[in-house]
């Protein structure tokens, strides 16, 4: 298609490395959307005849229809999907096939294309992570008042709700959904028409193939439309930030599930066993997750170093922007669903994790705020008495409930009897009710409001 100047033909290698159908065969059909979009509007502005734009239209959904039966043959000497589709047109429909690329390039073709991959791609992100929410929702509100240990640096700090913990994921999800928002609004300008950098000299309607193709607008500079590749980095972020949330998801459910651990019970469907320890379960999708956002990231680093040294307008380096897009779609897709079927499908042993919070001591701190608050004594030096009731409780092998009152008032005489209420895990998580704390009522108001948010009945 571009031999007219060449006396000869590329070589093997040539051939090889120039090719991009083995993988852009992926648009095919915002390829075909596009093509059918710009020739329209071509008949429409009598660039070509209204028959031609007719033939050709018909011819493109003939190619689309054997895409559909047969798949994209992969020829490298029709390089890429863009030349495999109009050689095909014109097997089909003879000459007049040549009358498609009147007023367009590959590039614009490709940077439209992508983009309506890309949005796509971003529409299916939000949709999973939508169902991941609402599972992350129902199971929060099944254990709004189950009480597990609340760590950090994993050491237990103080008790919270199994449900305020799964809400946490529930508001990373969220700001992923609005990231993706962001992106979607971003990407919704159309390059088509840009040509090859400079515009047309032909009397096209940009407004027209934009409004055809579901975009906003047409993009305002040709040498920024075909060398503009921010859509699918947008899209990369989204999915790196996405996948390190549910890595973080992941990692969680690998330590719950393990034994010392013991609050998770995976779902066989998402499990796997050893060929040797008849004894063990394994969380392989989890680990999965965690692994995969590994390629994740490093498809947004791919794609950012492909693009960081590229002069206007487009150098063919950009060609490679497409296998880590697709790679991260892939692998977020299946992270996705399988963290949706985790959370969904697990059981949690409430009362392994309810032991565990009332085992690590964890309410040192309501010890302290209860002589601020009913003994007057200044934080700092109610931080100290606690210690030494913690090094007691340590040392005689007991939970900070089970010292007797005779024993916490030798600590400090201004201890009483009342302190035993504020002991408790569950008057502990009771007491935390301060907007977005981990109290069971505003748990419940919490997982209300994301209810109403997702559009999940009441
Ligand atoms: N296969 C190319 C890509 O993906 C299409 C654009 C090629 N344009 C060109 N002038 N060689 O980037």
């Amino acid at each position: 298609m571009w031999g007219g100047r060449f006396a000869d033909g590329p070589s093997a290698i040539m051939r090889e490395i120039n090719a991009s159908i083995p993988f852009d065969k992926a648009l095919w059909r915002q390829d075909i959307a596009a093509s059918k979009a710009h020739v329209a509007m071509l008949g429409a502005q009598g660039i070509i005849a209204a028959e031609d734009a007719a033939t050709i239209s018909a011819g493109l959904d003939a190619v689309a229809a054997e895409y559909e039966r047969d798949g994209v043959p992969e020829d490298w000497d029709r390089e890429d999907i863009h030349m495999t589709t109009e050689a095909r047109l014109a097997e089909l429909i003879g000459p007049v096939a040549g009358r498609l690329h009147t007023a367009r390039s590959r590039n614009d073709q490709v940077a439209t294309d992508f983009r309506l991959w890309v949005r796509e791609a971003l529409a299916e992100m939000d949709a999973g992570l939508a169902e991941l929410q609402r599972a992350l929702v129902t199971r929060a509100g099944e254990h709004a008042d189950a009480i597990m240990p609340g760590f950090t640096h994993l050491q237990t700090a103080q008790p919270v709700t199994l449900g305020h913990h799964l809400m946490a994921y529930y508001e990373m999800f969220r700001r992923d959904r609005a990231r993706i928002a962001e992106a979607a609004g971003r990407l919704n300008e159309c390059p088509l028409g840009s040509a090859a950098l400079a515009g047309t000299g032909f009397p096209i309607d940009r407004a027209a193939t934009a409004a055809a193709l579901g975009f906003a607008r047409p993009t305002a500079n040709s040498l920024d439309a075909v060398s503009d590749r921010d859509f699918a980095l947008d899209f990369l972020y989204c999915c790196a930030t996405s996948a390190l949330h549910l890595s973080r998801l992941a990692e969680e459910v690998i330590l719950w599930a393990s034994q010392p651990f013991g609050f998770i019970r995976l779902p066989d469907s998402l499990s796997t066993g050893s060929s040797i320890m008849p004894q063990k379960k394994n969380p392989d999708a989890a680990e999965l997750v965690r692994g995969h956002t590994g390629r994740v990231i490093g498809a947004l680093t791919s794609l950012m170093i492909t693009m960081k040294g590229l002069p206007l307008a487009y150098s063919k380096d950009m060609q490679d922007d497409k296998p880590p897009v697709f790679e991260a779609a892939a692998l977020m897709g299946l992270s996705i669903a399988a963290m949706t079927g985790m959370i969904a499908e697990s059981s949690f042993n409430t009362e392994r994790m309810r032991a565990a919070a009332e085992l690590g001591y964890a309410t040192a701190t309501d010890l302290a705020d209860w002589l601020v608050r009913e003994a007057g004594v200044p934080f700092r030096e109610a931080h100290h008495i606690t210690g030494e009731a913690v090094k007691l409780a340590e040392a005689r092998g007991v939970a900070l409930d089970q010292l007797s009152l005779a024993e916490l008032q030798k600590i400090d005489a201004r201890i009483d009897a009342r302190v035993y209420q504020a002991l408790s895990v569950d008057a502990s998580v009771a007491a935390r009710a301060s907007y977005g704390g981990t109290a069971p009522d505003e748990v419940r108001r919490q997982v209300a409001a994301a209810r109403r948010a997702l559009g999940m009945e009441e």
